[in-house]
C-alpha cells in the first residue's frame, strides 16, 4: 500500500486496510522506538512540529519518533514566540513551514484547524488535535494498544468514561473502534454526554451504543476501560466545569466489579480521574500506552515519507 503524501486529518479518512497496514509497521517498529535497533529511514527529512495549544505526549512522542528515525525536527511549542503575536494568519505560517519542511504536524485549539491547513501546504498534514474535534493519531496508539493487550481489536466490549462531550481522542476512538465492530458503552455525566453525530457514526457501521451515568454497572462486563480528563479548557462558562469536575474517580474499590484481565487506559494527562493507587495494578497500562505512541507516529511519518519499511 502507498501512503505516500497523504494528509491524515480524521480517523475516518483511513480504511480498515489503511489502519492495519500502520499498525503492522508500528509493531515492527517496537525495538526502533525503544532504542534497541537503529534506523536511518528518514535521515534527511524535515519535520515541522506546529503546537498552538499544550501537550506533553503528542509532541515528545512526534518528536521522538523523527528522532529515532535520524529524521530531524523543527518548529514551535509556544506560539507567542512566533509571527502570529505579530498577527500574522494561520494560512501563512502553514505556509512557511510547508517550505522548510518535507511534514508537518499540528495542534491547535479550533476544530477545523488542520483541514485548513492541508489547504495550504503541499507536504502532508498530521492532525495532532483541532479543539474538540479530531486527535487520529492517538486513536490509532489507542487501537494499537487495544491490539496489542487484548491480542485482537474486533469484538471487544470498550466502555468510554469521562468527557464524552468535548474530548477528541473519544470521538475518533468511537467511530474506529465501531469500525472494529466493538461494543460500545459510554458513561459521562449527563451534561457531557457523546455529540449525536459521533453516535451516528457507529449507527452506521451496526453498533448501537449504550449511554449511561451508572460506571460501576458498565464496568461489570468491559474488557477495556477508557478513561478520559473532563477538557475544562474547553468550557465557554466555568460555572458549568464546576458543577461536573470530579464526578468519577477510578479506584481500586470500583475495579473490584470489574474482570481481572479488563485494562484501563487513559490518553493522559490524568487529574483526579484515576486514583494513583491503581497505577500499580496490572490493569493500569497507561503509561504503557503513551509509549505506544512512538513506534506507531514512527510508522505514520514513514509511510507519509515514503520510506521503506
Ligand atoms: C489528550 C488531548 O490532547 O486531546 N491528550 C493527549 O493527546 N495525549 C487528552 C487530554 O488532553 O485530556
Amino acid at each position: 500500500m502507498d501512503f505516500t503524501g497523504r494528509d491524515v486529518i480524521t480517523i475516518k479518512e483511513l480504511s480498515k486496510k489503511d489502519i492495519n497496514s500502520i499498525l503492522t509497521a508500528a509493531e515492527k517498529l517496537v525495538p526502533y522506538a525503544r532504542g534497541d535497533k537503529y534506523t536511518d529511514l528518514l535521515k534527511g527529512k524535515i519535520m515541522a512540529s506546529l503546537f498552538f495549544e499544550p501537550s506533553t505526549r503528542t509532541r515528545l512522542s512526534f518528536d521522538a519518533a523523527m528522532n529515532r528515525l535520524s529524521g530531524r525536527i523543527i518548529g514551535f511549542s509556544d506560539p507567542g514566540g512566533t509571527s502570529l503575536k505579530k498577527g500574522e494568519t494561520l494560512a501563512d505560517t502553514i505556509r512557511m513551514a510547508d517550505a522548510y519542511s518535507d511534514i508537518i504536524v499540528i495542534r491547535h485549539p479550533l476544530e477545523g484547524s488542520a483541514r485548513l491547513a492541508a489547504e495550504f501546504a503541499d507536504s502532508p498534514i498530521i492532525n495532532a488535535g483541532d479543539g474538540a474535534g479530531q486527535h487520529p493519531t492517538q486513536c490509532l496508539l489507542d487501537l494499537f494498544t487495544i491490539k496489542t493487550e487484548k491480542k485482537k481489536l474486533e469484538g471487544n466490549n470498550v466502555v468510554l468514561l469521562g468527557d464524552l462531550k468535548y474530548g477528541r481522542t473519544v470521538h475518533s476512538l468511537a467511530y474506529a473502534l465501531s469500525l472494529y465492530g466493538c461494543q460500545l458503552t459510554f458513561v459521562s455525566p449527563k451534561e457531557l454526554k457523546m455529540p449525536k453525530e459521533v453516535i451516528e457514526e457507529c449507527r452506521s457501521f451496526g453498533i448501537e451504543p449504550t449511554n449511561t451515568t451508572n460506571l460501576e454497572k458498565a464496568i461489570k462486563d468491559a474488557d477495556v476501560l477508557y478513561t478520559t480528563r473532563i477538557q475544562k479548557e474547553r468550557f465557554p462558562d466555568p460555572e458549568e466545569y464546576q458543577k461536573v469536575v470530579g464526578s468519577y474517580t477510578v479506584d481500586k474499590a470500583l475495579l473490584k466489579n470489574a474482570k481481572k484481565d479488563m485494562i484501563i487506559m487513559h490518553p493522559l494527562p490524568r487529574v483526579t480521574e484515576i486514583h494513583p493507587e491503581v497505577d500499580y495494578t496490572p490493569q493500569a497500562i497507561y503509561f504503557k500506552q503513551a509509549f505506544n505512541g512512538v513506534p506507531v507516529r514512527m510508522a505514520l511519518l514513514s509511510m507519509a515519507l515514503g520510506g521503506k519499511l
